[in-house]
């Protein structure tokens, strides 16, 4: 039988195929069903900064409301359902899904910002999270702060979460930063132990009857992998060993997996392709890795893993330069004419 076993951010997983963030993630019954279908683990939704940091100013308000009245009128202090915030939600969940099911549980925040949030991490470890997922999001809009202030508020937050928790961090990052590679190995050395490759921008569209921007949510289609390909191909010979790699967006797919792993990826994650066709895509996914792996005599993921990295391209710049020279000049088809 082919072994399908994997290490991400030093955890044992039985299979590579993880379920990313979103929705379903969130979801007891639905983790139940995810984790039945074969996912080597899941990511939790994220908890983000300004849940965290509103939480923290009403519960500040609430002690300090009634401080200066007299200290017997008990009815002053707040009831504690009341104190009920998205926080402690998210910690009875968490605490609620690791009962539920024996893979690793890996719990996100998201953040652009360091500060107080952070203890956060080190709470969300003491409910139980095997491991965390910082989601750092954040829209450089503003010209007065450069490249190299923006990278820096990142590491710090890297920096601030690591000292936080002792469990395995991930980072799950952008693809817009100018220096990728740098950039990549300098979190790497912040702390985290693995990188999640790369979050997806929801970009607003505009609605023209009512001129209003919209918020809209597309899921992925599967040509967004190549962007995790490329860089997780570039990145993995240049990262310690000990760094894991995760790939995100646009995994829909057995042999969407199977490209992922050959570039490097530890893990493939999926978001979309689960809310498109239901837990029990996994199962597919997972019977089409087998598959691809048994007709090309490879007996586990860790034979095939990194196969396919640039290990041996002397100059990946060089590389992608003259592979997007010859892309332009490859199309076939003729001119439109009108
Ligand atoms: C509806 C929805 C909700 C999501 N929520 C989160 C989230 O809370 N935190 C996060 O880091 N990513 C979140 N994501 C992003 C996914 O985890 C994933 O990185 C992204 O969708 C790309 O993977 P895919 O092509 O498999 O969908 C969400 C995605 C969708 C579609």
């Amino acid at each position: 039988m082919t072994n399908l076993a994997t290490r991400y951010l030093g955890l044992d997983l039985a299979s590579p195929i993880v379920a990313s963030a979103g929705p379903l993630t969130g979801d007891p019954s639905a983790v139940l069903a995810l984790v039945r279908a074969g996912a080597g683990a899941i990511v939790m939704p994220s908890l983000f900064e300004e849940e965290i940091l509103d939480e923290e100013l009403n519960f500040n308000w609430a002690l300090e409301s009634g401080a200066d009245q007299f200290s017997e009128a008990l009815s002053y202090f707040p009831n504690v359902p009341e104190l009920s915030t998205p926080g402690d939600r998210y910690l009875a969940r968490l605490a609620e899904i690791k009962a539920l099911v024996d893979v690793p549980v890996i719990a996100s925040l998201n953040a652009d910002s360091s500060g107080g949030w952070v203890r956060y991490a080190g709470l969300l470890a003491d409910a139980g999270a095997d491991a965390l997922e910082l989601n750092l999001y954040a829209i450089a809009a503003n010209p007065d702060i450069e490249a190299a202030d923006v990278e820096r508020s990142m590491l710090d937050i890297v920096s601030a979460v690591r000292a936080a928790v002792a469990v395995p961090l991930a980072v799950k990052l952008s693809p817009y930063y100018s220096a990728m590679a740098n950039f990549a190995r300098r979190v790497a050395n912040a702390g985290a132990d693995g990188l999640v490759l790369f979050n997806r921008f929801y970009q607003p569209d505009i609605d023209l009857e009512q001129l209003e921007v919209v918020p809209r949510v597309e899921l992925s289609s599967p040509w967004e992998l190549r962007l995790p390909l490329r860089w997780i191909a570039i990145l993995r010979p240049l990262l310690s060993s000990a760094t894991s790699l995760a790939a995100t967006s646009g995994v829909h797919t057995g042999l969407d997996v199977v490209k992922a792993i050959a570039v490097g990826a530890d893990v493939a994650t999926m978001t979309s392709a689960l809310l498109r066709h239901g837990p029990a895509h996994i199962g597919e996914a997972e019977a089409e890795l087998r598959q691809w792996l048994d007709d090309h005599e490879y007996t586990s993921v860790g034979q095939l893993r990194g196969s396919m990295n640039s290990a041996n391209i002397d100059d990946p710049s060089r590389f992608e330069r003259s592979n997007y020279v010859k892309l332009l000049h490859s199309w076939a088809g003729s001119p439109a004419v009108r």
